[in-house]
């Protein structure tokens, strides 16, 4: 007995010392955003940290090195917001940022006001790290300030508009397309013309609108004594969902790591059922998920008519994620409210997915190598199409295009030219060539953050200047100002020349004509 204290104890205590205290967060309840985090979490509570994790999908169950925190007051509004996200289809880049940025800002409040949260802030707890999913939320950022840790977040969408100012990623417009725009990284004249002035726009509304809120919420809920600009500038970390495979080569500074592909899990085994279905499906199968945010019953009845009807005249099936009860199905098409969507994309028998183009549905079609068929509705989901028909494995029908013809015509290419398949098949190549596994690198770079005490070698210095010293508009201003009176100096003095040149020229004149009076 004494024995086996003495083992527990010495357990506990090495776990103590290369175990450290990890507080992550996610406050969107949607699965997608939820997945960034919950796969992190999983993999550092399997090493043996102590994790505490916020989020608004899981039950308050604990273990021993683990923690739920569940913050139900968000789940409302979130599914409130979900109805209509078909509406924003037509709107362009400007106001899907606008409705991001207050979507962010409402959630961001109402979890900051939540009884577990305002409970967390008000303990005596302390973590090494805070990791959180960044999304519109940067009050957040501030629980590191509070509980005297390192901030490392984790973006979804890859480095984009929403990290790249908090790291000082270079992000010229000239080729790095706005990830709510519609372009790819090779733009003509007009269409850099546009992405200049949309970054710009939008940067201007986060800097003048909405950031200062974000400031009165983090002293509202968090710390009347905090700054939020100096809550931004202190971030020790990005883990960035990207990838070369998927995502153009753009830079970024050393603080920012990719580990685009760690959603990917390539263990697992499909239920009998659909194994079953999918192995009689000689003729292929067909994958259709709109994602987890927009659920497919929000499509408009003419479009879903026009889905079933192109579906019944191909040889292929069809499995489905529909959230709610159809009728007049027609045989081919298989309706599931659920899909385990990356073991279906793994099987030989799937010829094509059709998709809304979210970042993680992307990875995973690249990933298994199936060809795209994509239905972009909001955010970035048109910019992650636009860049794979680009690159040659999809073909992207706008959500207000959607006509059965279309969807035919789409289908019957992708199944039946070899292209798709190639050009997709040689990106998974890609993708799975990496030294190691992207959730080991994620778990390696937070070790490597909390080791390090918020590793601030890894911060760009450029996060010390105002944004006219980096861009070296101070230089560029002295310069051409020199230049200037330097070319000013000149012409008077040539004009000056001239001017003596001509009187000379003129005396020179006048001797001429008296001479020859005289003469
Ligand atoms: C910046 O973060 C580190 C932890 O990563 C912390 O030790 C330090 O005090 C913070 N600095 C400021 C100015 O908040």
């Amino acid at each position: 007995m004494k024995l086996f204290t003495l083992t527990v104890l010495l357990c506990i205590l090495h776990q103590k010392i290369d175990s450290a205290n990890i507080l992550a967060i996610c406050l969107m309840p949607n699965y997608s955003h939820f997945n960034t985090i919950h796969k992190l979490v999983t993999a550092l509570v399997d090493r043996n940290h102590q994790v505490t994790f916020i989020n608004s999908r899981l039950d308050n169950t604990s273990t021993i090195n683990y923690t739920n925190i569940f913050v139900e007051d968000v789940i409302e509004f979130i599914s409130e917001i979900n109805k209509n996200l078909a509406d924003l289809a037509s709107a362009g880049p400007i106001r899907n940022a606008i409705h991001e940025f207050y979507l962010g800002l409402e959630l961001t409040e109402i979890a900051l006001k939540s009884q577990p949260i305002q409970k967390l802030l008000n303990s005596k707890e302390s973590f090494d790290a805070v990791v959180l999913e960044l999304f519109y939320n940067e009050a957040v950022i501030g629980f590191a300030n509070h509980f005297n840790a390192s901030a490392i977040l984790v973006s979804p969408l890859g480095s984009s508009f929403r990290s790249n100012y908090l790291f000082a990623n270079p992000a010229p417009a000239s080729y790095v397309p706005h990830k709510l725009s519609r372009f790819t990284k090779s733009m003509n004249f007009w269409q850099r013309l546009e992405n200049f002035l949309l970054t710009k726009i939008i940067e201007l509304l986060r800097e003048i609108i909405f950031t200062p809120k974000q400031a009165q919420l983090l002293k509202k809920y968090i710390n009347p004594e905090y700054n939020l600009e100096v809550v931004l500038n202190n971030i020790s970390l990005l883990l960035s969902n990207s990838h070369v495979s998927v995502h153009s080569a753009v830079p970024h500074v050393p603080s920012t790591v990719n580990i685009g592909s760690y959603l990917i899990n390539n263990s697992g085994k499909l239920p009998q059922d659909l194994q079953t279905y999918l192995d009689a499906s000689t003729d292929g199968v067909i994958l259709f998920s709109l994602g987890s945010n927009l659920e497919s019953k929000s499509l408009a009845p003419k479009e879903r008519d026009a889905i079933l009807n192109a579906f019944t005249k191909i040889k292929q099936n069809v499995i489905w994620k529909f959230e709610a009860d159809l009728s007049n199905i027609p045989k081919n098409v298989k309706i599931l409210k659920w899909l385990p969507q990356q073991d279906l994309l793994a099987h030989a028998n799937t010829k094509a997915f059709i998709t809304h183009g979210g970042a993680a549905s992307l990875f995973e079609a690249v990933y298994f190598g199936v060809p795209i068929i994509g239905i972009p509705v909001f955010g970035d989901q048109n910019h992650n199409i636009v860049n794979a028909v680009n690159d040659g494995y999809a073909i992207g029908i706008p959500l207000m295009d959607l006509k059965e013809e279309k969807l035919l015509w789409a289908i019957q290419e992708i199944v039946t030219n070899p292209k798709y398949r190639d050009n997709v098949q040689q990106r998974s190549r890609i993708m799975r060539d990496q030294p190691s596994t992207p959730v080991d690198s994620g778990i390696y770079w937070i070790e490597h953050v909390i080791r390090h005490k918020g590793a601030p070698h890894l911060r760009s210095t450029s996060l010390d200047l105002k944004w006219y010293h980096r861009e070296m508009i101070d230089i560029i201003t002295i310069l051409v100002t020199i230049v200037t009176v330097f070319l000013i100096i000149f012409f008077l003095l040539l004009k000056k020349m001239f001017t003596k040149c001509d009187n000379i020229s003129k005396k020179i004149k006048n001797c001429i004509v008296i001479n020859k009076k005289n003469n």
